[in-house]
């Protein structure tokens, strides 16, 4: 039996009451408009603790969950009451180029009290989100981001859905946010990493619980919105059931751990069946000694069903293009550059320049193919051309001694191979983790046309270097 629509709502309306103190985490009701005004506010990460000053998509962080159905057709109106530029995106979300939100690339910047209205349709369900990608390394860690769900169009039976935005922020004692954006500090090591994190906005821990029935089925959505923190998930008590990664449906199937590098995305489904009492600890294993990053307790005596899923839940595939990899042309991208890397001998403007040359007079500290590339320059300039159509064996060559999760717009790649060696399955992302001195091979299909980002996520690299531009058509 499948829930009508009418039910789901209403069971997602349901589960809105016990949850009322964690903002952002349950749907809206789904609408096809929406405005995003991103401004200056204060809220407290930790109850009762100091404000911590933020920038957010209407006085919340994360942004309203916003949630559409698959092939919806959406407007949403962006305004801009910051007082610097900005421009959001749409990342996952497969868009025609001019609504990508690139400033200077795809679209002017939205300048201070202005806004821009992104319409587009919607050609996928998953798990998607928003952020600005002006000056990410900073608008980002401000706390300009928000969850973007599209619905399937049957959707799956489960009692309830989460959405899980993990982030971080840099706090001081007195809750402010440290103002070192872009420390070449920073940029050059593994990113601006925080020192709290944070769960749809509330420091994550203990304290962060939520009440589950036995026999309850749920799917979480894990979205990844920090600026440079890898998330090593586990979910102590449960196996980790993933049914999508980046939005798109995998055959379900259970991982040991989690690696949940920013930008990317993960949906499981967790089927409560513990004894009463139990409970299941969402873990991370990067931050030792630490305690839980959330915690689902089973709080209520009263079973919802006592026999545990009998078949997986799967999600149906969205349409995408199928590289064919008989006929892929191979281009190759190579990384070099950070910290502990050796010395670069990279081009800026078309001149040659050293590691400490690239970081002292540019900020810079990686190149793509020796080319450095930033701001205004060649970051903006296309640095490969593929034809429309073409089928595309990308190779990722990692030279650095870092981990970079690379993320391309406007399409979908399945992940093919790893330092050589064939993958099985070959998942569809948008984004990858690529592991040191790891190369990581992605094939696709080049089918939206248009200049489109290629970069690490961990924001401080792209602005350090690791941006470019590829352009489609
Ligand atoms: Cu999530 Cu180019 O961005
Ligand atoms: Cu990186």
């Amino acid at each position: 039996m499948n829930m009508s629509r009418r039910e789901f709502i209403k069971s997602a309306a349901v589960s809105a009451g016990g949850l009322a103190m964690m903002p952002g985490m349950v749907f809206a009701a789904p609408a096809r408009a929406m405005t995003l005004r991103a401004a200056p506010f204060e809220q407290a990460v930790r109850t009762g603790g100091p404000r911590t000053n933020f920038w957010g998509f209407n006085g919340g962080v994360p942004g309203p969950v916003l949630k559409f159905r698959k092939g919806e057709s959406v407007r949403l109106v962006v305004q801009n009451a910051l007082d610097v530029d900005s421009a959001v995106h749409w990342h996952g979300v497969r868009v025609p180029n001019a609504m990508d939100g690139v400033p200077h690339v795809t679209q002017n910047p939205i300048r201070p009290g202005d806004e821009f209205v992104y319409e587009f349709a919607l050609p996928d369900s998953g798990t998607f989100w928003y952020h600005p990608h002006q000056s990410s390394f900073e608008q980002v860690p401000r706390g300009l981001y928000g969850a973007l769900i599209v619905e399937e169009d049957e959707p799956i039976e489960v009692d309830r859905e989460l959405v899980w935005v993990l982030s971080d922020v840099r706090i001081g004692d007195d809750g402010r946010q440290t103002e070192d954006f872009g420390r070449i500090l920073d940029v050059a090591n593994d990113g601006r990493i925080g020192n709290q994190v944070l769960l749809n906005g509330k420091a994550a821990g203990a304290e962060l619980a939520i009440d589950v029935r036995r026999g309850e089925r749920i799917r979480l959505r894990l979205i990844n919105a920090a600026a440079a923190r890898i998330f090593q998930l586990g979910l102590a008590g449960h196996a980790i059931n993933v049914i999508a990664f980046d939005g798109q449906a995998v055959e379900p199937h259970v991982v040991e751990n989690l690696q949940l590098g920013p930008g990317m995305r993960a949906d499981l489904v967790i089927d409560c069946m513990q004894v009463p009492g139990g409970r299941y600890l969402l873990t991370d294993s990067h931050r030792r000694n630490a305690g839980p990053l959330a915690t689902l307790i089973y709080s209520d005596a009263r079973p919802l069903r006592d026999k545990p899923l009998s078949a997986p839940i799967r999600l149906a595939p969205n349409q995408l293009p199928e590289p064919d990899l008989a006929k892929a042309t191979e281009h190759y991208i190579m990384f070099q550059g950070g910290m502990r890397g050796v010395p670069v001998i990279g081009l800026v403007d078309g001149k040659p320049a050293k590691t400490h040359e690239l970081m002292e007079r540019h900020g810079l500290a990686w190149t793509m193919n020796y080319t450095a590339r930033h701001e205004h320059s060649l970051m903006h300039e296309p640095f490969l051309h593929l034809n429309l159509g073409e089928h595309v064996v990308l190779r990722m060559i990692n030279e650095t001694d870092f981990v970079h999760p690379m993320h391309l717009h406007g399409h979908f790649f399945r992940v093919i191979a790893v330092n050589g060696k064939k993958v099985t399955p070959q998942p569809w992302h948008d984004t990858v983790i690529m592991g040191p001195r790891q190369s990581v091979d992605v094939a696709f299909v080049a089918d939206n046309a248009g200049d489109w980002m290629y970069h690490c996520h961990i924001l401080d690299h792209a602005a350090g270097g690791m941006m470019g531009t590829i352009r489609v058509g």
